[in-house]
């Protein structure tokens, strides 16, 4: 007997982003800062894992796993390579990609910006330029009268916050600028544009469902009571998630549902350079150094509710080369999903990052974090995990033994 955890039109799937995966994109601030002397960056995205001309073979498997819905991304600087000047053949393209993902059965949620932007963009300041929020917005009313029939849900702009933060307060990403009151400027701008997108999706085609994506952090003083770390705790807290969250909650049209995205929390040292402590001694943790904590997975449930719209957990996952380690966070994690939902929360769905291992920004190619890897010296052959069967299984009957099952 087959006992149902999760409700029969739950949103089941897996995420990528377009530069992380499409391969050959030239024209964005990425690929100056890969390229570029002195960054952090370890290596080019360069073809990435093809998924530009693999799409369709790729929405076929995730199909046939069992996956019913899909996040992927829309590059800005192939769609508007040139300031103000339109590619009808990448647009086409996109539409050819929504219209596999269609025939597939699995259920679009677009993301618009990913972390990159166009090159002719950054070179008049990027986010700080005084019309960003417009120019951004006539790409978003291109897109969406182009291709919003095709797009069931949009979540515009990825990670608005962490952006603002990677871009401006950490120097992390591209233009490596490391001011933490630029970057609350950004994240302010950020939510701006995501209300500019909301306005020209409902203009556009079709009738998409939007929701502003936000990786939320649980920020926790290193010390508790310690005046340095609870007070770095605070700022970190207010610029991550109260401001956002109090921006959504502002009224006007924020749109239709909120993401969440998870990953860890992060303890707070007020004496660090980088203000972070390093996980507790005998923690889990990851390929990437970040603690396996799904207690704040639950917390930062509680907390997004506050937008007062349905939740989408648009990504949640982990960098391992142990796929027996991807299985145990996710059926924790999922274990946290199910309990908050139990409890009462409004979760519609939930996306694993990622699809496949692909591109980790600075990182490079090293964390895998894919459910599918990519045999990258044989031809990028897609290499299908355990953890990729059992979510699909997952997917197809509900059932949250399916992972804690495969898990144990
Ligand atoms: C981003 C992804 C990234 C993932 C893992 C999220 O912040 O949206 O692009 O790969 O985290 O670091």
């Amino acid at each position: 007997m087959t006992v149902r955890d999760f409700p029969e039109n739950f949103l089941w799937g897996s995420a990528s982003s377009a530069y992380q995966t499409e391969g050959g994109n030239t024209n964005n601030d990425w690929f100056q800062w890969e390229h570029a002397d002195g960054t952090s960056a370890a290596e080019p995205a360069g073809d990435g894992i093809d998924h530009f001309s693999r799409y369709d073979s790729d929405f076929a498997l995730l199909a046939a796993l069992g996956q019913r819905a899909h996040r992927m991304g829309l590059e800005w600087s192939r769609i508007e390579p040139a300031e103000g000047e339109f590619s009808q053949a990448a647009l086409d393209h996109y539409r050819r990609v929504l219209l596999s993902m269609r025939r597939h059965g699995l259920l679009a949620v677009v993301t618009l910006h990913h972390f990159t932007l166009p090159r002719w963009l950054t070179d008049r300041g990027g986010w700080l330029a005084a019309d960003a929020v417009e120019v951004f917005g006539r790409y978003v009313d291109r897109v969406a009268a182009e291709l919003g029939d095709l797009m069931p849900y949009v979540g515009p702009i990825n990670e608005p916050q962490i952006l603002a933060l990677g871009s401006y307060g950490q120097g992390m990403f591209p233009p490596g600028v490391r001011d933490l009151a630029v970057a609350t400027t950004v994240s302010f701008t950020l939510m701006k544009a995501h209300r500019r997108a909301v306005t020209g999706l409902r203009a556009g085609k079709g009738n998409p469902l939007i929701g502003a994506c936000l990786q939320l952090i649980p920020f926790e003083p290193l010390l508790p009571g310690d005046p340095g770390d609870e007070a770095a705790a605070a700022a970190l807290n207010s610029m991550m998630t109260e401001l956002p969250l109090a921006d959504l909650a502002a009224g006007g049209d924020v749109g239709d549902w909120v993401g969440l995205q998870y990953y860890t929390r992060a303890r707070i040292d007020s004496r660090s350079p980088q203000l972070l402590a390093p996980p507790p001694d005998g923690a889990e943790t990851t390929d990437s150094g970040w603690e396996v904590y799904p207690t704040g997975f639950g917390q930062m449930l509680q907390r997004i509710s506050a937008a007062r719209l349905p939740i989408i957990v648009t990504e949640n996952g982990i960098a391992t080369t142990d796929d027996s380690q991807r299985l145990r966070f996710l059926a924790a994690h999922l274990a946290v999903l199910k309990q908050e939902m139990d409890r009462g929360l409004d979760v519609r769905g939930y996306f694993v990052w990622a699809a496949f291992d692909n591109f980790e920004w600075g990182a490079g190619f090293r964390p895998r974090f894919g459910m599918i890897g990519i045999d990258r010296a044989d031809g990028m052959r897609r290499v299908v995990r355990p953890s990729a069967v059992a979510f699909g299984r997952l997917a197809s009957t509900g059932d949250l033994s399916e992972m804690t099952g495969a898990a144990r």
